[in-house]
Parts: structure tokens; C-alpha cells; sequence
């Protein structure tokens, strides 16, 4: 029988997950039960430890919470001496990735997938990540490297270690909002990287770093900074619609930040940061970003729904405009995407270590069969 090829894997499932639930239709989002609307209430520590251990945490156990993650703050000296070996120019996922796997050398027990060694290691990385991130950062600027601030928490702290000041309440929401949403999304590209890397037994950083790989693409964590750069491209409102149509005139061509391959009415998380970038706009000198995203959403609605497609708005989209009205660097957008995914990332290892099955389909052979073999000196 000829086999039926799922292009893309598209529809297809290869695992149960309690995680996190998603109802592209209805443009819904759960994580272990909660609309992705009520969390934005918490924190993202909250939430790393609703999606690691099934409940939210009572002030109680935050607090142990947050008590575990300290000792995991610094990073290694020889990890801080690889950033520095990097040559300017280097792309920070480029950096993260190998700074993921090298993390794995100063663990004295990568290997052991039990559920409290891949706890500790996820303990490590979710702090190593806004770490390494803020540290590259401030050394490509010829700044010192700070020292953490955990009290300050992790969405604070990160834009402590990147800016040197504690950043105002309305910031640190701004980015812990970004954070929070950006944490889990089930079988996404990476997160199916990062289960299909540890369904081999491979450790925890190796499956990580894989993600961090195919995060990087424009397809997926990519699109937020591609998103920027088509924006500033463009440069002003007035031309944004020819953007639009010049860009939908091309084969294949696509729009940076519209589309997904499970929502068909808008992703519930731009809605909420469509809403966040719409309150940073009140006050900040790049709200043009935000003007243009909101005249790029209204021209693609009407072209799309002239082609009879339901392409909106995606996580990507909006967050690019919010991210500029922090004074983030573009190049940040999706490195800060792998900050919060990291979580998400660790929860879907913990399930896949617990019951393991090797990932591995099929692809169908179409190429030439019995081609006779002739000596290489032979052929001409
Ligand atoms: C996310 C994405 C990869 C989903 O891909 P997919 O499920 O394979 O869907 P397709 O790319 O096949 O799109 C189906 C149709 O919708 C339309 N479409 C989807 N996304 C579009 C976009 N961003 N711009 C213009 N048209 C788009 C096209 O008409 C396409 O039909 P076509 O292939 O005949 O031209 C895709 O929408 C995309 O490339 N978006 C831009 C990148 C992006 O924002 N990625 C972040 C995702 S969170």
C-alpha cells in the first residue's frame, strides 16, 4: 500500500502531554489547565513551576522555589571565556546554542535522566539562559558583566544583567508578560527537536541545544526579529500596504509574523501583547513600530480574507514592537524567545525521559534503485 506522506508531520500526534492544551479554532491556550488569559496575572517563576510541577505554587513554595534557583546563578568561568573568544558579529542564538552544550562540561552529572537531576539541570538553565544572553550582550559592548540580582526575580533580573539598573515595575511586567507567554506551546518545531533529541537517551543539554538550533529559524523563534527588520525596511506607516502587496505578489511570498500552523482565528498570546504594546505605545518614542504593526494586521486582514485565508497575527508579531519599546536589540528578540522557552523545553523532557519511545519516521524513497557500481577509475 502506498504510504500517505503528512508533509511537515502536520496533524500528526506522537505523544500525550498533560502540559499544555491548545485549541486552534477557538484561538484557546491552557497551560495544565489555566487560560493563558488568567496567568498573565502570575509571574513567570509562577509559571515555570505550574508547568514543571502541575500546580501553582503557594507563596510558600515560590519561595523554596526561588531559594533553589540561586546557587545556579553564576556562570562558569570558562563558559564566561568562551563569550569573550567569540568574534564580533556573532549571532547570540549561535552563541546560546554552544553555550548550551558547554554548560553540559561543567556539570558533574549531565547524563543521569532521573526526574531530580533534570530538575537541577533545568534549575541551571533557566537562569543560565537570561544570564548568557544579558552577559554576551553587555560584553559585545564593551561593558562588565553584572552581577545577578535574584531577589529582584527573573524577568527583573534579566533586565537588571542587561541594562545595569533595576527596571521600572512597568517594564519588568512588560517583560514578564512576554516571558509567561512565550514559555510553552507543545509540540512546536523546537519542542519536538528537543523530545525527539532526548527520545535517543541523549542528555538534557544536548537536547536543549538542539532546540535552541531550530528555534533560531524564521519560520519559528526567528520571526520576531524578522518582523523588525521588514518594519524598519519600510520605515513608515504610509508604506506599509505596499509592502504588504509587494510582498504577497511573490510565490511563496510571506509575511513575517502572520500565519501559524495550529491557530486559524488570532493567537490568543498576540492578542494579549498587541494589548501590552498598545499601553507601551502611550508613552515611548519608538510607538511607530507599533502604529505600522497595527497597519500591516489591518491591510493583511483584508488581502487575506480577499484570498479566502485565515492568516493572522502571530506571538511573533507584536512582541518585535514591544521588545523595540523596551530598547531591546533586534538580535535579542529571539534569544529572549529561548529564555522563556527553555521552560517549556525542561517540562517536555521531564515527560519524554518518564516514557520514552524513540522518535523516528519514516520518509518514502523515491530515488533510483540497482544502479550498477563502477570503480572510480573507471568513471568518466
Ligand atoms: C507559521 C507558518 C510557517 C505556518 O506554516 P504552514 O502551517 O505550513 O502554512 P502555510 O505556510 O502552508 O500557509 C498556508 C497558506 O496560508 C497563507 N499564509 C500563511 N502564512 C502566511 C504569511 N505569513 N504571509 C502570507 N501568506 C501566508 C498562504 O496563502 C499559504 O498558502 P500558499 O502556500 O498556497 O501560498 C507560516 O504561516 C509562515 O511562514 N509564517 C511566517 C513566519 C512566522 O511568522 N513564523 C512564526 C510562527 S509562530
Amino acid at each position: 500500500m502506498e504510504p500517505t506522506i503528512h508533509y511537515g508531520l502536520a496533524g500528526v500526534y506522537f505523544a500525550e502531554t498533560e502540559i499544555c492544551g491548545i485549541n486552534g479554532d477557538r484561538g484557546e491556550l491552557f497551560y495544565r489547565g489555566y487560560d493563558i488569559r488568567d496567568l498573565t496575572e502570575a509571574t513567570y517563576t509562577e509559571v515555570v513551576y505550574l508547568l514543571w510541577h502541575g500546580e501553582l505554587p503557594t507563596q510558600r513554595q515560590l519561595d523554596d522555589f526561588r531559594a533553589e534557583l540561586v546557587p545556579h546563578y553564576p556562570i562558569p568561568d570558562k563558559v564566561l571565556e568562551l563569550l569573550l573568544c567569540l568574534p564580533p558579529g556573532t549571532d547570540p542564538m549561535h552563541m546560546l546554542q554552544a553555550a548550551a552544550a558547554m554548560l553540559a562540561a561543567f556539570d558533574d552529572n549531565p547524563d543521569e535522566i532521573d526526574p531530580d537531576n533534570l530538575r537541577r539541570i533545568g534549575l541551571s538553565l533557566v537562569v543560565q539562559f537570561p544570564n548568557l544572553v544579558a552577559t554576551f550582550e553587555r560584553l559585545r559592548r564593551g561593558e562588565q558583566p553584572l552581577e545577578p540580582k535574584s531577589e529582584l526575580g527573573l524577568a527583573g533580573n534579566f533586565l537588571y544583567m542587561l541594562n545595569g539598573e533595576v527596571p521600572t515595575p512597568a517594564a519588568e511586567r512588560v517583560l514578564n508578560t512576554a516571558l509567561l507567554l512565550h514559555a510553552e506551546h507543545g509540540s512546536n518545531a523546537s519542542t519536538f527537536v528537543a523530545r525527539s533529541s532526548a527520545s535517543t537517551l541523549t542528555d538534557a543539554y544536548s537536547a536543549i541545544a538542539a532546540a535552541v538550533g531550530s528555534l533560531k529559524g524564521p519560520l519559528h523563534g526567528g520571526a520576531n526579529e524578522a518582523v523588525m527588520r521588514a518594519l524598519e525596511s519600510i520605515g513608515t506607516i504610509d508604506k506599509v500596504e505596499q509592502y504588504v502587496l509587494d510582498t504577497l505578489a511573490k510565490p511563496k511570498g510571506r509575511v513575517m509574523g502572520f500565519g501559524h500552523r495550529v491557530y486559524k482565528v488570532l493567537d490568543p498570546r498576540g492578542a494579549i501583547l498587541r494589548d501590552v504594546a498598545a499601553e507601551l505605545a502611550e508613552s515611548s518614542s519608538e510607538a511607530e513600530y507599533f502604529h505600522m504593526s497595527l497597519e500591516m494586521e489591518r491591510v493583511m486582514e483584508r488581502e487575506m480574507t480577499a484570498r479566502g485565508r485565515q492568516v493572522k497575527p502571530n506571538l511573533d508579531f507584536f512582541s518585535a514592537s514591544v521588545y523595540r519599546m523596551l530598547g531591546i536589540p533586534v538580535d535579542l528578540y529571539t534569544p529572549i524567545f529561548a529564555v522563556a522557552r527553555v521552560s517549556g523545553w525542561m517540562a517536555h523532557l521531564f515527560e519524554q525521559y518518564a516514557d520514552n519511545h524513540l522518535v523516528r519516521p519514516l520518509v518514502k524513497y523515491q530515488g533510483e534503485r540497482g544502479r550498477p557500481f563502477v570503480p572510480i577509475a573507471k568513471r568518466g
